[in-house]
């Protein structure tokens, strides 16, 4: 055999052992290949029984959305409003949304927060394939857990929520405690010469040095919005004096933001749909962070106009302020005094209602999650997850009935809210300090230098992300995914399918 021949063999049985080997390697990482174990879609079957259905259509369409204040954006919209179709739902309903993509990339619906079957979390390349252009996909979980929840795309969600797919949902009790009831979701807008859903570095280097977390970010974005209107545009809330309503806060922009309310009106009852105690009633200032609900029993002291406004402190704060009226016909004057106070709670001194574990668990898995930036050659800057990017990052891997043990820590200089889809998780301590009243969530703020330790048990099979919410932190790499042992999802991340 001469040298040329030989070559070949070898070639071709380099070939054939790394066609063998390769399922294994994709085993180490996120088990999309066909290899091992049941499809995700095979597990955590609903059925439908004798519950109430509530069905609805949501259209992924183009609108031209006016904000207010004479600015108008090219929004991507469900059902032609920002925020989309408000969806109300009771405890114990059969939820059925039919999405329908009538614009010309494709979406998906991801219920953030709800704990549901894996391949209804609306995760393209990980849950499903992407809804094209003029296809659709039909929904469907069981409302199990009254709260207070939102839905968005989860394609390319940097820019696809940042353009205005997304809404509320709220799972009601049976017997609601609130007569009124409300749902306000807060958001970011670009409307000079930025590019909505488009992040450049250039002001995150001139920034560097204010040291606030999110200059990145800052940057990007010059106008509020409460409920997709900004300044008076925004819708005014009507409430008599002495009333009392439930007031449901969603963060659904990649800024932090801090609402303040007059002194006294308010007590937090609720944090991602767990109810909390604690602190309750001190609080002034509520803090809400990308992604997450907080919500809040608001009383109407008194039949003077009010407002409940971002922190004045911050740039474009104005056109984030609710005027509350006594009757719809309501003047608000300019001259509506907006209350500065420095009685700010802490996300998680709230301690919730229920908790997760009575006592601190001793864990069957413990992940150590760095959270840092970086400067990848050539490619500009990254948001990484123990020094990787997605989808390299190292997954968490977990059995079904794992404890799993969560260590966050962020080396960086932004702030990471970081979001676990289809699980709770509860927080057992910040900066080595454990908590006498634990919060359970399913997003954890974590700011510059801090660290978090929080617990989940592994008890809803699948494959399911844990990521950064500024999804432009996603967008660059802050992903990784709780991988089950025995599933893996016959899609593919990549091509049409881009969950970030
Ligand atoms: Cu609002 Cu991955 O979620
Ligand atoms: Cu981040």
């Amino acid at each position: 055999m001469n040298r040329k021949v030989i070559g070949s063999i070898l070639i071709v049985i380099l070939l054939a052992i790394g066609y063998f080997i390769s399922p294994f390697y994709n085993n180490e990482g996120y088990n999309t290949g066909s290899q091992g174990g049941i499809s995700i879609l095979e597990v955590g079957a609903q059925e439908v029984g004798d519950r109430p259905v509530k069905t609805y259509e949501l259209t992924a369409q183009e609108t031209e959305w006016e904000l207010g204040d004479g600015k108008q954006v090219n929004a991507w919209t469900y059902n032609g409003t920002v925020p989309g179709e408000a969806l109300r739902v009771t405890k114990g309903d059969f939820v059925r949304v039919h999405l329908k993509n009538e614009l010309d990339v494709p979406v998906t619906i991801h219920w953030h927060g709800v704990i549901l079957p894996n391949k209804m979390d609306g995760v393209p390349g990980l849950t499903q394939d992407a809804v094209e252009p003029g296809e659709s996909f039909t929904y469907e979980f069981i409302a199990n857990d009254p709260g207070t929840y939102w839905y968005h795309s989860h394609q390319h969600s940097a820019e696809q929520v940042d353009r205005g797919l997304y809404g509320s949902l709220v799972i009601e009790e049976k017997e609601p405690e609130y007569e009124q009831d409300e749902f306000f979701i807060l958001d970011e807008w670009t409307t000079g010469s930025g590019d909505q859903g488009s992040f450049n570095m250039g002001g995150m280097m001139q920034g560097h040095m204010s040291g606030d977390g999110e200059m990145d970010t800052k940057q990007l974005y010059d106008t509020f919005t409460v409920n997709g209107k900004s300044g008076d545009a925004i819708e005014p809330l009507v409430m008599k004096e002495g009333e009392t309503a439930r007031l449901r806060f969603v963060n659904a922009g990649y800024q932090q933001h801090q609402l303040m309310f007059p002194e006294d009106s308010i007590k937090v009852i609720a944090n991602d749909a767990e109810e909390v105690s604690g602190e309750k009633g001190s609080a002034q200032v509520v803090e809400i962070a990308p992604g997450e609900r907080i919500d809040v029993a608001y009383i109407k002291q008194s039949d003077e106009p009010a407002v409940i406004a971002e922190n004045p402190n911050v740039e474009n704060a104005g056109g984030m302020q609710i005027p509350v009226v006594s009757n719809e016909n309501a003047v608000v004057q300019d001259d509506v005094t907006v209350p500065v106070s420095s009685a700010m709670a802490d996300g998680t001194s709230y301690g919730s209602e229920e908790l997760l574990f009575k006592e601190t668990p001793d864990p069957d898995v413990t992940y150590d999650m760095d959270l840092s930036m970086g400067m990848n050659m050539g490619e500009g800057m990254s948001f990484q997850i123990n020094g990787q990017t997605f989808p390299e990052t190292p997954p968490i891997k977990v059995e079904e009935g794992d404890i799993v043990k969560v260590n966050i820590k962020n080396e960086g200089r932004m702030n990471h809210p970081m979001h676990l889809h289809g699980h709770r998780f509860q927080v057992a301590s910040k900066n080595g300090t454990s908590y006498d009243n634990p919060i359970v969530k399913d997003m954890i703020h974590v700011k510059p230098g801090e660290e978090y330790v929080v617990y989940f048990e592994a008890d809803n099979k699948g494959e399911w992300l844990f990521h950064c919410h500024d999804n432009n932190h996603a967008d660059l790499g802050m992903i990784t995914i709780v991988d089950y042992k025995g599933v893996y999802s016959p899609f593919e991340i990549g091509g049409e399918n881009q969950p970030e």
